[in-house]
């Protein structure tokens, strides 16, 4: 997507070899314009499967979920981060390493709100060892429900997920994929 490409090249800083920042757009102040466009993209792209929930998890996925559910008409349901260790027996839940930040965190999703016959989208808002992404999936298959594909808002394809997810069968569609940060620059495919 040019506008959010645009947008990186902008206002994107890199840190240390591997994690770009971009919390001046996409997650601490957030540009809803932007938001909205993603959305509509995530929404064009998955216009034709039958989605009928789209599934994150906290905090940053939400907003980039919010606006493909609005654009599909479809509700959105974000996983919770448990951060206590007993866990209540209405949820479905998975364990999510991060590489990222070293830690491990417990989501959940009451099973109220995620059934059988879903088809589900996933939507998150960077794509780096794709533990996040597994963790849901996980969570869809717990539930017997069906997941249609993810769509992530920035793909780092030096890190692994890309290749995790493809051997999960997993559709992913990126609207930013980076090549590499050269000499400070953010390269894109
Ligand atoms: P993975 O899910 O693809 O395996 O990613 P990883 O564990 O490496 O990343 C974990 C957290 O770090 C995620 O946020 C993810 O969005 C974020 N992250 C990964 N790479 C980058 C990056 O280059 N820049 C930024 N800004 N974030 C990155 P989280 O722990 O779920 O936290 P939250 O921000 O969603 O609350």
């Amino acid at each position: 997507m040019k506008a959010l490409e645009e947008r990186i090249k902008q206002d994107g800083r890199i840190i240390g070899k591997d994690v770009l920042k971009v919390d001046s757009f996409l997650n601490h102040q957030i540009d809803p314009k932007l938001m909205q466009e993603m959305g509509m993209t995530f929404a064009e792209l998955f216009q034709n499967e039958g989605i009928d929930k789209i599934l994150t998890v906290e905090s940053s996925g939400i907003a980039p979920a919010i606006m493909t559910g609005l654009a599909l008409d479809v509700p959105v349901v974000f996983a919770r981060k448990n951060k206590s260790l007993t866990l209540p027996d209405n949820v479905w839940t998975a364990d999510v390493y991060s590489f990222t930040k070293q830690t491990t965190n417990h989501i959940m999703i009451d099973k109220r709100f995620l059934k059988s016959n879903d088809r589900v989208l996933i939507i998150d808002d960077f794509l780096a060892n794709g533990q996040a992404v597994l963790g849901l999936v996980s969570i869809v298959n717990q539930a017997q429900a069906t997941v249609i594909g993810a769509g992530i808002v920035i793909e780092k394809t030096f890190q692994n997920g890309r290749r995790q997810l493809d051997e999960q069968g997993i559709r992913v569609e990126s609207l930013a994929r980076i090549k590499n940060f050269n000499d400070g620059e953010v390269e894109f495919i």
